[in-house]
């Protein structure tokens, strides 16, 4: 085992070259100090291998391209498998695989720097976000993210060769579209090591016909194996679940990733009040940008769009379209999901849910404690008693900050009441399950 007394031990400074002669370059986003890093790192650089692609690459035999975004990552993610007490990781592995390599020193400055141009995106601490589930919803949740450029992102998928393909495909889209951040696709969950968010997508969708709890059997099974696998990596991350029947699955990966119910919610309320929203300003021939709303309950066809909590530019939607009209839309999002199963015949939606799911990543990501209807953990809220279901929280930095409560006329909460029953019993389904 190399020696733990030194600043920077050998084997790192080796492995590293010129990196490990600067620590000042590259400053780790989160917890510990690069010299800390550096410490752990060299004490476990032996049972570690290296990510792919390697953070430092031989342009020619006098530069040395070393890609501190990357390198970053590769120690953070070493450092939160470290606290763990694991033993494997992908980036974990870093270590190992430079030693073997023979790389020279970098030639630097003065002051030690690798470029200014390099350390300032570093500083920026980009965040890492996992998609599981690299179909119509994961793929598209790529997409959004990294036009947004929300942080680098790792697009996992059972299906060999798929995640790989799209995630290079939408990488080359980035010098087009002018996005910068890493995108790779991957089969194994060691890539997907100290996440800051992981968005699950993966399993089975709608075809016509289904509801969304005819999903539920298979979709248990590989939201509890998806979310066991990637909560061993990115023990600190916030999931946020996306699979079908939604409140369901959002259940199945808090039991399965034993997060607290702050790092665990589901998406749904966002998609759902979109639709509604879109659904009034064509009724009204206004921008979607002045209509605000909320929706309660459930991802089913019972959730509950609020008018009484609707407006277009402050005005009361009741004050502008008739109670038929209005009946006509909120029953039209209810079932918004099945209207586009039924158009599309192979598949369910995925523009507007990976826009909702990539919006939630950005409240998180970006700490914005965005007021946003998602499925969150009630308990006493609402009288609920113990389950996930949609209401509106604030969205931020550490997950769900706070449900907040609002007041309901009679019919409102019958009607919710009714979601939540409808909830239960889909849990109670997935708990035996679960076992
Ligand atoms: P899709 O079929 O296009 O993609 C699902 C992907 O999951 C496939 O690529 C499949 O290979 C992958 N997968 C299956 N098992 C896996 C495993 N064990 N590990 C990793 N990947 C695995 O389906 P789509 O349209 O992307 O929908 C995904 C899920 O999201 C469905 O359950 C769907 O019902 C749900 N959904 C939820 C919405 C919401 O608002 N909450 C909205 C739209 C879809
Ligand atoms: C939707 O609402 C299928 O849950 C999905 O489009």
């Amino acid at each position: 085992m190399p020696r733990r007394d030194s600043a920077v031990p050998p084997r790192w400074s080796h492995s590293l070259g010129g990196v490990a002669r600067r620590p000042c370059s590259i400053l780790l986003p989160g917890t510990a100090t690069l010299i800390e890093a550096k410490e752990i790192i060299g004490d476990i650089a032996d049972e570690y291998e290296p990510p792919e692609p390697e953070p430092m690459r031989r342009i020619d035999p006098h530069t040395l391209e070393i890609d501190a975004r990357r390198l970053t990552m590769a120690i953070r993610s070493a450092v939160s498998c470290r606290k763990r007490g694991h033993s494997e990781g992908a980036s974990g592995r870093l270590a190992n695989r430079q030693r073997e390599r023979i790389m020279p020193p970098v030639e630097s400055d003065e002051a030690g720097q690798i470029s200014s141009r390099r350390r300032v995106k570093d500083m920026t601490g980009r965040a890492k976000i996992t998609i599981i589930g690299g179909g119509n919803v994961g793929a598209t949740c790529a997409h959004w993210a990294a036009a947004k450029e929300l942080g680098d992102i790792v697009l996992v998928d059972i299906v060999e060769g798929m995640p790989q393909g799209k995630a290079l495909d939408l990488r080359q889209a980035s010098p087009i579209e002018r996005f910068d951040c890493e995108i790779i696709g991957t089969n194994s969950y060691e890539d997907t090591a100290g996440s800051d968010v992981v968005i699950i997508t993966s399993g089975l969708a709608r075809k016509p016909g289904m509801s969304r709890d005819d999903l539920l059997a298979k979709n248990v099974e590989i939201v509890r194996s998806v979310t066991e696998q990637a909560a061993r990596h990115s023990p600190e991350a916030v999931l946020i679940v996306v699979s079908n029947p939604l409140d369901a699955m959002v259940y199945t990966a808090w039991k399965a990733s034993g997060f607290p119910t702050q790092r665990v919610v589901g998406q749904a309320g966002i998609l759902d009040t979109a639709r509604y929203r879109a659904f009034i300003a064509m009724e009204l021939g206004c921008s979607v940008e002045d209509i605000t709303a909320l929706l309660l309950g459930g991802h089913g066809d019972d959730m509950v769009p609020l008018p009484s909590y609707t407006s277009v530019a402050g005005i009361p939607v009741t004050h502008l379209i008739a109670k038929d009209r209005l009946d006509a839309i909120v029953d039209r999002a209810r079932k918004g999901g099945g209207e586009i199963v039924s158009l599309l015949k192979t598949g369910s939606a995925y523009y507007a849910p990976s826009a909702a799911s990539v919006q939630m990543a950005e409240a998180i990501i970006k700490d914005k404690r965005r007021i946003l209807p998602c499925a969150a953990y009630c308990d006493k809220e609402y009288g609920i008693g113990g389950y996930f279901v949609g209401v509106p929280c604030v969205l931020g930095r550490h997950g769900v900050e706070k449900v907040i409560e609002v007041p309901l006329a009679p019919d409102e909460k019958a009607a919710f009441q009714v979601s939540i029953d409808h909830v239960k019993e889909l849990v109670a389904v997935a708990e035996k399950l679960l076992g």
